[in-house]
């Protein structure tokens, strides 16, 4: 099955959210919604790291952290983002490579995801300072029970130091494998007008 430029949508997040939903269909793929980021570090290193996307449509994808995290203040200084996504099926492979700007999600829209998470990761998500030191793993379960406490017979806020980040590409591309490795590669880049995309063909 290869990818013809003819068939291709002109928004880059339709054909993104087609091949994720085909992904999500099948029960051989685990987490089809994890994608690894990267961000920059201080020392100008790039820095990668799994989360899992819980929220997409054709604008942007939407992934939720502590906003005092490494990936957070990296995001702070550089807002400029790589993601990665890879859907494997028994007999072929689907890569997404996006670069764009990732920017603070509304407050709302945070609260209402953290809603939806059980009462143990709300409270995981208070006990825990992402990215710090910590001296010893009791500490952390320290931390726990004291939140566990603390909102017990109560609904668990969200602590202001977690919340969402949205992604908007300005590049993405397309990478499906094909027979003796000559995969298919289209890439959709922003024009100058912000809203339309410019889509090419790759070499392998
Ligand atoms: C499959 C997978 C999914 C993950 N999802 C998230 C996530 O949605 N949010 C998050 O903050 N960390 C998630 N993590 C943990 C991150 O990979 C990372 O360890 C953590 O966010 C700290 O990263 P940082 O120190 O670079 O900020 C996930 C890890 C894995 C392996």
């Amino acid at each position: 099955m290869s990818l013809n430029l003819q068939e291709l949508p002109p928004n880059p997040m339709e054909l993104f959210n087609s091949w994720y939903d085909q992904a999500k269909s099948n029960p051989s793929i685990l987490d089809p919604n994890k994608m690894c980021i990267s961000t920059i570090n201080k020392e100008g290193f790039p820095e990668l790291r799994w989360v899992l996307m819980k929220y997409h449509d054709l604008e942007k994808i939407r992934f939720f952290t502590n906003t005092k995290s490494a990936k957070a203040s990296q995001i702070e200084l550089n807002n400029k983002i790589g993601v990665n996504f890879i859907f494997r099926y028994e007999d072929y492979f689907r890569q997404v490579r996006i670069t764009g700007y990732a920017d603070a999600c509304d407050t709302k829209h945070a609260d209402d995801y953290f809603a939806t998470r059980s009462r143990g990761s709300q409270i995981g998500a208070w006990a825990s300072n992402q990215s710090e030191k910590i001296y010893d793993r009791s500490t952390l379960d320290r931390q726990y029970n004291y939140y566990e406490d603390k909102f017990k017979d109560k609904t668990v806020p969200r602590p202001q130091d977690w919340s969402g980040y949205n992604i908007v590409p300005n590049k993405i591309e397309f990478w499906q494998s094909g027979k003796h490795r000559l995969h298919d590669r289209f890439v959709y880049e922003r024009n100058q007008d912000q809203t339309s995309w410019v889509i090419y063909r790759i070499s392998p």
